[in-house]
């Protein structure tokens, strides 16, 4: 639920009709046929080729077009965007308005124009006043602007709404409580504003509800409770507010409740007996304001299996009871205040694949009993008050642990041995801000899936190991504020081996790396988008090849000892957003060719031995005097007049 479509794929398609006999057949009723000439008449694209087949006067025959085989009337139009038979899928599009004559078609019970993608308008406002008949309305994932129409609480029979990723503002009409029937009420990704009707507890037969993503404000309806069948609620990504309604805890059909990303506050209710929401599996409360302990009625819900209450405000412990949810694969609490220790039940989560409890309070040791989380992969304990001094050895014992996190968990002595037996292939490790001496190990190397490694604000000394040049998925380092030293080539060969480097992300800051800069951009790192060596002793000219780095965003080299003049192709880095020189020892001229660096948002070319009239131009000139002060050649706009 949600999760925005994308339609990438446009197919163009032709359908045959697969009937001969259309043009011949008897008349349709003429209201219905006018309703679908002006409805085709308002539409001037369709890739589907569907419309093509609407010609003659007998419309139950066209493609798309179902009538009353009793009456005669038109009872459904199904002209979906999507198509899929046993034969194609395709993604189609209809360019167009929706003519609002669609509702002469007074008997229709299914409208269905869903995900043709550019469809504009209106949803009729009468459609309430005409289509009495109507079960199912499927206007989703169009272009369609303007309100949901208030009328749309006459349409009594309507069993499914689906209206979502559309462009519908103004507010949800409290006529909706008039709709005894409906089933599937679908607004997601809209922009929709105003409260949620009260009205909408009167729809008892409600299984699922997702008006995600839209500006809706005020509470949650008090008596949601009273929605005995409903299985899906989503109302996550809003501005909603207050406090959850007591009666919350009487969805007994519930199984997905996302009430995330809103400015909820107030304190959590959980059912007091597991007899209550016996279904839910998927709670979403996270990113919103609420406050207090998290109850220790969280263990009645025996079906939790991803259960997030990430930032927000809550304080106290972690209840113990968190260790009878059994079903539980992922836990996310990060961003609150709890504090105490982590409870010794939770080793009873054996299905437990993500545990994250970053930024709280907690404290060390960590109880062993979370030895025997078998199934956990992604372990995420960083900035808390841990003070572990060391990791435990039952860590390497961990058969499913990949991506571990331990920033800020006080960490002393040697780079940790665990991780060179440990029995999972490590992805990613993040020991960052600890107090790691000693070296990095040459069997680092052997770490041979390793896709991200954060090092940074440690007291690591001597070289980068040359084994790093095996890690073929490395794509994220960062080894910055250490005391490591020795060059920095090794870096620049990871990957080269091998036909495509991965690295995305380096940063090598603030240490004490000496050498030349010479193999930047030579191998295969055309994805390098953050580059950060500034703070070290890199001497010598920078190569041409830098020019190769084409996906560079942020090149920060401030704080060497770089010389010579800047290399030309640096112009071809075209995505250049950030490009940070100062204080180094470049001579010359700026290159004219930095007047193509449009992206360019942060420029510092100060305090380097730079000559000549800046170029003129943007985005040149847009920069203050302090990007180009500090090198007394310099002349131009921003700066003063050239006298030459
Ligand atoms: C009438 O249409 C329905 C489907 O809408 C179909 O199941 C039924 O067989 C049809 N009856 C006749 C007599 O064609
Ligand atoms: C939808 O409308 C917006 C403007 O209202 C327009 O920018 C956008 O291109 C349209 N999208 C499609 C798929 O037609
Ligand atoms: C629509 O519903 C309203 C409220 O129930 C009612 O007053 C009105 O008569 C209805 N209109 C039509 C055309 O059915
Ligand atoms: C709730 O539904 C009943 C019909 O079952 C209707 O009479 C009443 O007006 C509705 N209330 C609201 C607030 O829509
Ligand atoms: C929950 O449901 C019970 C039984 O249907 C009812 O007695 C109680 O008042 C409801 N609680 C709330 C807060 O609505
Ligand atoms: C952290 O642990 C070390 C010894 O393991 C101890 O000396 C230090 O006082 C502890 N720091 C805090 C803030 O508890
Ligand atoms: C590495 O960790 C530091 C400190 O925890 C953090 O600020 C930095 O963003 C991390 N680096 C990456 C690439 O995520
Ligand atoms: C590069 O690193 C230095 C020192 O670690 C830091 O101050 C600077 O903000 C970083 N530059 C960028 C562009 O992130
Ligand atoms: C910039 O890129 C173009 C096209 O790849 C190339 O021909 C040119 O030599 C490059 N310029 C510099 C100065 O490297």
């Amino acid at each position: 639920m949600g999760t925005k479509l994308s339609w990438i794929l446009v197919i163009l398609i032709f359908i045959p009709t697969g009937d001969c006999k259309r043009i011949v057949g008897k008349e349709c009723n003429s209201q219905d046929l006018m309703g679908l000439t002006s409805f085709k008449a308002a539409i001037h694209v369709d890739t589907s080729g569907r419309l093509e087949t609407w010609i003659g006067r007998n419309c139950c025959k066209w493609n798309g077009v179902y009538c009353n085989n009793r009456t005669g009337r038109v009872a459904e139009i199904r002209l979906p965007g999507f198509i899929s038979t046993n034969d194609f899928i395709a993604q189609t599009q209809m360019e167009g308005w929706l003519s609002p004559s669609i509702t002469l078609l007074n008997s229709l019970e299914v409208l269905d124009l869903g995900g043709l993608i550019s469809l504009t308008g209106t949803i009729p406002s009468s459609i309430g006043f005409h289509l009495p008949r109507l079960r199912k309305l499927y206007l989703y994932t169009n272009n369609l602007t303007g309100p949901v129409p208030e009328s749309i609480g006459n349409l009594s029979r309507l069993e499914e709404i689906h209206l979502h990723e559309n462009l519908l503002s103004g507010s949800i009409p409290a006529s909706i409580g008039l709709l005894q029937n409906l089933q599937r009420f679908l607004l997601y990704s809209n922009k929709l504003s105003g409260p949620i009707p009260e009205s909408l507890t009167n729809l008892t037969n409600l299984v699922s509800l997702d008006f995600q993503g839209n500006s809706l404000t005020g509470h949650l309806p008090e008596k949601i409770g009273a929605l005995q069948v409903l299985e899906e609620l989503d109302l996550s990504d809003n501005l909603l507010s207050g406090k959850l309604p007591l009666s919350i805890t009487n969805l007994t059909a519930i199984s997905v409740l996302y009430l995330d990303t809103n400015l909820l506050e107030g304190e959590i209710q959980f059912p007091s007996s597991s007899g209550e929401m016996p279904l839910l599996g998927f709670l979403r409360l996270h990113d919103n304001h609420l406050t207090g302990s998290i109850p220790f009625n969280i263990g009645n819900l025996v079906s939790l299996q991803r259960v997030s209450l990430a930032n927000n405000r809550l304080e106290g412990s972690i209840p113990s009871t968190l260790g009878n949810l059994l079903e539980a694969t992922e836990i996310y609490l990060y961003g609150n205040r709890l504090s105490g220790q982590i409870p010794s039940s939770i080793g009873r989560l054996s299905q437990l694949m993500l545990l994250s409890i970053s930024n709280n309070l907690i404290e060390g040791p960590l109880p062993s009993e979370m030895s025997s989380l078998h199934n956990l992969q992604t372990l995420d304990l960083s900035f808390n008050r841990l003070n572990l001094s060391s990791i435990p050895k039952w860590f390497g014992g961990m058969p499913s642990l990949c991506r571990i996190f331990l920033a800020g968990a006080g960490i002393q002595g040697d780079f940790p041995e665990f991780l060179r037996t440990t029995l999972s292939p490590l992805l990613e490790l993040d020991f960052s801000f600890n107090h790691l001496t000693g070296i990095i190990p040459e069997w680092l190397g052997s770490l041979t899936r390793l896709y991200s490694l954060n090092l940074s604000r440690n007291s690591l000394v001597s070289k980068i190991p040359n084994t790093v040049t095996s890690l073929r998925d490395l794509a994220v380092v960062d080894v910055h504020s250490n005391k490591l030293s020795g060059p920095i080539d090794g870096i620049f060969e990871i990957g080269s081996r091998f036909s495509e480097g991965s690295l995305t992300y380096i940063d090598l800051s603030d240490n004490s790396f000496s050498g030349e800069t010479e193999q930047i951009g030579t191998g295969q790192q055309c994805q390098i988008k953050f580059l950060n060596l500034s703070h070290n002793y890199l001497t010598g000219r920078l190569p041409g090849s830098i020019g190769r780095l084409v996906s560079m965003r942020s090149l920060d080299l401030s704080n060497n000892k770089l010389g010579f003049e800047l290399p030309e192709s640096l112009a071809n880095v075209s995505s250049l957003e950030k490009l940070k020189l100062q204080r180094n020892r470049f001579t010359g001229q700026i290159p004219n060719g930095f007047l193509k660096l449009t992206a360019l948002r942060e420029l510092d070319l100060s305090d380097n031995l730079l000559v000549g009239r800046i170029p003129e131009g943007r985005p040149l000139s847009d920069f203050p005097k302090s990007s180009f002060s500090g090198n007394r050649g310099l002349c131009g706009k921003p700066l003063s007049p050239c006298k030459f």
